[in-house]
């Protein structure tokens, strides 16, 4: 396209300020800006934009609360209330993995930006002994996964792993595992595509320009999840190997169960197209959503949605009424996953969540603003759970399976690195206990199951320093998955044993006393 035509298209679409630097680009900026210019839909990313700014200002009005129904009993599934159904619904889930029917999809397009890093979220590492990153750790879970269904039905099988990563992301994501020589998986069984970008645009709908030849650009939101799948033909490939069920999950959550055979069975027990994993939300003032219905349709509700008086209300059994809060981790069949992509997607509309975007102001000076200049617009991947046919709910325990990684060590107290190391060491120091072992100390005294609660400058029980007063350090104890996926199999190692922290169990076999920073 010649130089007038793009300014005629940029004019059309009242975005001419993008074309303010040209004359100060040397040829080959103009060129790679005209093309990146000429690939975009000004059409839908106005359309985008109105339809955003529209819904955005009528929910902040309008609170959802005398519209809220609690989630029915029968849609429910529990870790702790349905205990007896527990096997059963993992038997299910194991059987359905072994034929090769399961695959896992797992959202890693997201730009980590509370955590700081400059390199996918995935790729980080928690500091836990083995110094694994949650790429690995995932990785391990499914090739543990493979093995005991394998072992139970006698049948070769695989979980492929689709891996969703963004412009930002796809480059540095795939040269990790090549590195790491996709952690002992089948390359051909790890299926990376990539999530689209919108543009961020201030408040009045122009798109903003992060330089003078660049826009600022961000993924579509996880949400985004469901337009990848269309473009780049991934149900395709899923039916082409037999796959039936998918498990959706997000990449920051250290304690994920990837392809829960628990979860999976219970979906497929209850015959839902649509499952969500969720935990007990305890405190009315946690800032997440909770699934519940609305208006008759399920869907999250954000925490800024509801007064205070509804996140407070409880249930007779002094639960909070509306406490399942939402994982991100969701159980979807072939066939709803192919509506949503050819059907229900286009009708969703994208979220707005205000940001500081930095921008070159008018005289192309690069400016980074301290409130908030323009938008974001993203969808949700759970954006659809109003369009399901049996829809299901799933309340695993949060101290199990819920740690995500959102912030840095240096910001925040919550979902940072050490709690998400933390949470994953009390697990399997709880599985070690599980199994029948206990924990001394160097004078032979056994430790207590929970933590103590240390004083400032006390010694954890592995003799590294607790810094904090009040800090909960866990007993330093790591168990390899590719050793127990969920807890299993560990009574025939360490039954009626005695460790002193720290313990390491993987497929080389058991180390006691590794002395790291916990
Ligand atoms: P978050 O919403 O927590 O975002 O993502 P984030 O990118 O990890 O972190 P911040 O908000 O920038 O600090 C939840 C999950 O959704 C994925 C993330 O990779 C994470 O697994 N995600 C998010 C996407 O796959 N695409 C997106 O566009 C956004």
């Amino acid at each position: 396209m010649d130089h007038g035509r793009l300014k005629d298209r940029l004019a059309k679409a009242g975005q001419s300020h993008l074309l303010r630097f040209w004359d100060q680009l040397s040829p080959e900026e103009q060129a790679e800006f005209a093309l990146e210019l000429e690939g975009m839909n000004f059409t839908e990313i106005n359309a985008f934009f109105k339809n955003a700014m529209e819904t955005s200002g009528q929910t902040k009005q309008e609170k959802v609360d005398s519209r809220m129904e609690p989630l029915p009993r029968e849609v429910l599934g529990s870790v702790t209330r349905d205990r007896d159904s527990i096997k059963e619904w993992e038997e299910e889930g194991l059987r359905c993995i072994s034929e090769n029917r399961v695959a896992v999809l797992l959202l890693a397009g997201g730009q980590g930006t509370r955590l700081g890093v400059s390199y996918p979220k995935g790729m980080y590492d928690v500091g836990l002994p083995s110094h694994k990153t949650l790429f690995q750790l995932q990785a391990e879970r499914i090739l543990r996964l493979e093995q005991l269904a394998r072992r139970q039905h006698a049948n070769p099988c695989c979980i492929p792993w689709y891996i969703m990563t963004s412009g930002r992301t796809m480059e540095s994501t795939q040269e990790f595992f090549l590195k790491h020589k996709y952690f002992g998986l089948k390359q051909e069984n790890v299926i990376f595509f990539q999530q689209g970008m919108l543009p961020a645009m201030d408040f009045s709908g122009k798109i903003i320009l992060e330089n003078k030849s660049t826009l600022a650009m961000a993924p579509d939101g996880n949400g985004g999840l469901y337009r990848a799948l269309g473009k780049h033909k991934i149900v395709e490939d899923m039916e082409r190997r037999g796959i039936a069920y998918v498990h959706v999950y997000c990449v920051d959550n250290i304690l994920v169960k990837v392809a829960d055979p628990a979860f999976i069975g219970f979906c497929l027990r209850k015959g839902a197209d649509c499952g969500a994993k969720v935990v007990e939300k305890t405190n009315p003032t946690e800032t997440v959503g909770v699934v519940c219905k609305v208006g008759g349709c399920y869907q999250v509700v954000e925490y800024s949605e509801i007064t205070l008086a509804t996140a407070e209300m409880r249930s007779a059994d002094g639960r909070l009424m509306f406490n399942a809060a939402n994982l991100a981790n969701h159980f979807f069949s072939l066939p709803f996953l192919k509506d949503v992509i050819n059907t229900y997607e286009p009708q969703l509309l994208h979220h707005v969540a205000q940001k500081k975007i930095p921008y070159v102001d008018t005289r192309g000076q690069l400016i980074k603003p301290d409130k908030p200049n323009g938008i974001k617009m993203e969808k949700f991947v759970f954006d659809i759970f109003q369009f399901a046919k049996t829809f299901v709910v799933y309340e695993v325990l949060r101290e199990d399976e819920f740690a995500p990684l959102k912030n840095a060590d240096s910001q925040d107290g919550k979902d940072n690195p050490t709690t998400a190391r933390h949470a994953l060491m009390s697990l399997h120091h709880r599985w070690v206990l599980n199994a029948g072992a206990h924990f001394i100390d160097e004078n032979g005294t056994r430790l207590p199951a929970i933590p103590r609660l240390g004083p400032a400058g006390a010694h954890a029980p592995d003799g590294s320093q607790n810094l904090k007063d009040g800090t909960d350090l866990p007993i330093k104890c790591e168990i390899s998955p590719l050793v127990s996926y969920g807890g299993e199999g560990l009574e025939k190692l360490v039954h009626g044993r005695e460790f002193q922290p720290s313990l390491i169990i993987d497929e080389r076999g058991i180390h006691e006393h590794v002395r790291n920073g916990l």
